[in-house]
Order: C-alpha cells, then sequence, then structure tokens
C-alpha cells in the first residue's frame, strides 16, 4: 500500500468513511507518520487522541492506572452526570479494584472450559442453522447464518428458558435499531428494551438465587468459596452487558469472515479441505481481519508521554483495534487474509489487562464450529448482490449479504 494522504485530511472519526470499508490507507499514514495522533474534534475544544500502532494499543490497555475506564468509556460525547452514574456501574466502565473484584466473581462462567461445555449445544445450534439455509438456498447470510447463534449461545449461558428466547432476540433487535439511523427507531425504544431485559434478569437471578442448579447464573448469583457473590443490581446489569457485549460482536466476525472467505477463494478451499484442523485458527484470523469493535476509549488519569505526545490528565484516548490488527511491526502481510496464520497475536477481543474480552473462548467456540458445519456442508458462497454496511466508527458490521449457497454433495 503507498499511502498519499496528508495527515490534515484524516478523519478516521467520521462515521461515513466506513459505509465503505475500514479506511486502512488513513490508518497506515497515522501508524507511520503519527501514531499518537492528536485528532481535532469538531465539537469540542480540546480533541482527542487517535492511538493507532499494536504496542501503543497493548500498553493503553494494561495501564489502566494511568487509562482508566471509569472515567468513560464511551467515545466522546459528554455524558449528564446522571447517566454517566449508571454506566459506571457497568463492568466495561470501572477501574480497579472494583474491576477486580467483580471480574473475579464472573470470570468463574467464563473460562475456557466453561465454553467448552457448551461445545455441544453449539454444535447443535449450528446445525440447524446450516440446514434451514441451506434449504432455503439464497438470502441474507446475516440473516441465515450470522445473526442467532450468538443470542442462542447467551441464552444457553444464561440458562433462558426456551419459551423466553424470542424475547433475548426482541431485546436485541430494539437495542440495536437504537443506534441505527438508517432504521429510525421510535425515541427511547433502546432503553424501554433495556429496561424490560433488566426486569427480566432480574426475575431470573431471583429463582436461582432461591433454588440453584448447576448452571452459570446459579454459580454467578451465590456466593463463591470465598463467600462473595454479585449483587442483585450487578447481576442484572451484567445480563444486559452481554446481550450487547456477545451478540452483534460474534455476528459480524461470522459475516466479515464469510465475506473474507468469499474474495480470498483459495482460502475457502484450504478451509474446506480441512475443517476439522482449520477452523480454530481461520476464527481468531476473522477476529484480527474484522476487528468487529473497531475502537475502545480511556481517558487519561495524568499527564504522560506516549509516542513522543504528551497526553494530559482527562484527555481522551481512543485505541484502533482495527488499526493495531494490521500493523507490520507485529504481522507478516498484515493485509493477507491467511487462515492458518500463527502466531495471531491480534488485539480484536482488546489489547490485554483486565478489560480482555470476558466472552473471548466462548465466540472463538462459536465462530470455529459454524465454520466447520458451513465447510463441511456448504461448497459454494456465491454473492448475489453488493453487500451492506453498517454506518458506524464503532462496530465494523455487514448488515446485509445476499448469497446463494450451494450445497456440497
Ligand atoms: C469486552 C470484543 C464476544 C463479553 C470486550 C472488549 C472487546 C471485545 C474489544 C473490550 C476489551 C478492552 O476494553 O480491553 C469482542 C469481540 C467478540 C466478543 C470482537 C466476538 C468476536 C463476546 C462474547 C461475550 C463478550 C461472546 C459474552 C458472551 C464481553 C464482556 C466484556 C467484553 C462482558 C467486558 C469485560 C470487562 O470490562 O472486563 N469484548 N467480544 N464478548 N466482552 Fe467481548
Amino acid at each position: 500500500m503507498a499511502p498519499q494522504i496528508s495527515l490534515d485530511s484524516i478523519d478516521v472519526y467520521d462515521p461515513e468513511v466506513y459505509v465503505a470499508g475500514v479506511p486502512h490507507e488513513q490508518f497506515a499514514v497515522l501508524r507511520a507518520q503519527s501514531p499518537v495522533f492528536h485528532h481535532p474534534d469538531h465539537e469540542q475544544p480540546r480533541g482527542f487522541w487517535t492511538v493507532t500502532r499494536h504496542a501503543d494499543v497493548t500498553f493503553v490497555s494494561r495501564n489502566p492506572e494511568i487509562f482508566s475506564s471509569h472515567r468513560q468509556t464511551c467515545f466522546l460525547n459528554e455524558q449528564t452526570p446522571q447517566s454517566l452514574a449508571e454506566q459506571q456501574l457497568m463492568m466495561v466502565n470501572m477501574d480497579p479494584p472494583d474491576h477486580t473484584r467483580l471480574r473475579g466473581l464472573l470470570n468463574r462462567g467464563f473460562t475456557p472450559r466453561s465454553a467448552a461445555r457448551l461445545a455441544g449445544k453449539i454444535e447443535a445450534a449450528c446445525d440447524v442453522i446450516v440446514d434451514k439455509a441451506l434449504a432455503t438456498g439464497s438470502g441474507d447470510f446475516v440473516t441465515m447464518c450470522a445473526a442467532e447463534l450468538p443470542l442462542v449461545v447467551i441464552a444457553e449461558l444464561m440458562g433462558v428458558p426456551h419459551e423466553d428466547r424470542y424475547k433475548l432476540f426482541e431485546w436485541s433487535n430494539r437495542m440495536l435499531a437504537a443506534d441505527d439511523p438508517d432504521l429510525s427507531p421510535a425515541p427511547d425504544e433502546g432503553v424501554v428494551a433495556a429496561a424490560e431485559a433488566y426486569a427480566y434478569a432480574n426475575e431470573l437471578g431471583r429463582t436461582k438465587r432461591a433454588c440453584p442448579v448447576d448452571d452459570i447464573v446459579s454459580k454467578l448469583v451465590t456466593p463463591d468459596e470465598n463467600g462473595l457473590e454479585l449483587t442483585e443490581l450487578e447481576f442484572d446489569l451484567f445480563f444486559i452487558l452481554l446481550i450487547v457485549a456477545g451478540n452483534e460482536t460474534t455476528r459480524n466476525a461470522i459475516s466479515g469472515g464469510m465475506q473474507a472467505l468469499i474474495d480470498n477463494p483459495e482460502q475457502w478451499e484450504r478451509l474446506r479441505a480441512d475443517p476439522a484442523r482449520m477452523a480454530r485458527r481461520a476464527a481468531d484470523e476473522m477476529v484480527r481481519w474484522v476487528s468487529p469493535v473497531m475502537a475502545f476509549r480511556r481517558t487519561a488519569t495524568r499527564d504522560v508521554e506516549l509516542g513522543g505526545q504528551l497526553i494530559r490528565e482527562n484527555d481522551k484516548v481512543l485505541m484502533y483495534y482495527t488499526s493495531a490488527n494490521f500493523d507490520d511491526e507485529v504481522f507478516e502481510n498484515p493485509h493477507a487474509f491467511d487462515i492458518g496464520r500463527d502466531p495471531n497475536p491480534h488485539v480484536g477481543f482488546g489489547g490485554g489487562g483486565p478489560h480482555f474480552c470476558l466472552g473471548r473462548h466462548l465466540a472463538l467456540l462459536e465462530i470455529e464450529i459454524m465454520y466447520r458445519a458451513l465447510a463441511r456442508r456448504v461448497a459454494q458462497v456465491v454473492p448475489t448482490a453488493e453487500p451492506r454496511r453498517l454506518r458506524s466508527n464503532f462496530i465494523n458490521g455487514v448488515k446485509e449479504m445476499q448469497v446463494r449457497l450451494v450445497p456440497a454433495d
């Protein structure tokens, strides 16, 4: 890539830019010329910092005492004190030691072993999804294959009874619609959906507290070996966080992964030749390539130098995973989609540190099993229209991807 873009013309914060795809040329210029870049913000005089190199993204992620989550992770909008106080009750917006206590309790439900326990259910769900998609033959890959699995898995994980699962779909759609200007949602629709999910979580937690069974929710709402447990409020907020954090991210990794395979047919053939062996690494490469969460924010707790720049206390710092994942200091030939890439130290789940994605084992397992099922049963995925992308500077998303599935014999 030979970037010919001047620093003054760069705007990786503009959501419009992402409709055509991630602006990799702009990120390449930033990494090469100004890896910790002071981005002007048209609405706020202080602007914000854009961190684009892998080494700096991991440094910011791993130093929460300098780069706080509690002082806001919400992109750039200033929050009212009340909405900020509510958000600070969620783990994504906490710093150690509060975060450490909560995370310690939640980790119990998200170990590789807990994820592996769901493998059979995930396999069964993928078989049903792929069966249905093949029977339909043509349609939107996002709806047919990518959207359902993450919600089925969250429902399974949280022990949501079968008859209530449609509610999870409905809340999730309404919460997501509230962020999508193209759908012109009713005002406050997302807030109403979140309130309904919150009330549901409260009831679910009470039931499991009264009659614990062998599932994750029961584990989370009853005391651990040190007598510590989640409060009611913490559990209810966590339930909502899961619907948001575990759903659209995994869906976009699956859809974006398929787009990458369509664009790189030799990688699809490589996957089909040996799905059992290749699907796990392919899942990691899809998360690197897509970077479903493109960036996250921290706030400086004190003056600090990074990448030769002086960041001042309270400055806003945006870490661009989608740039760090294409940093040629770390990845050989980063713009090649390589399902066998090894090692693959991508930051798609965050740059390490205390907030490193809690659901990463589960997400990778879901993507791996879905692609094992697809590679075994589908010979070819043929696009029938241009995909439509989400207009967002936060989530790298495919809204619609019309395809025809050719069954394997
Ligand atoms: C945090 C990405 C799937 C639950 C995060 C973060 C990222 C991320 C970038 C922030 C890391 C940081 O601030 O350092 C992804 C991607 C996924 C995915 C790309 C799918 C491909 C999931 C799933 C779940 C989940 C399936 C749960 C079922 C969470 C939670 C946090 C989180 C609870 C907050 C952790 C904390 O603040 O300590 N994820 N995620 N994620 N993720 Fe994921």
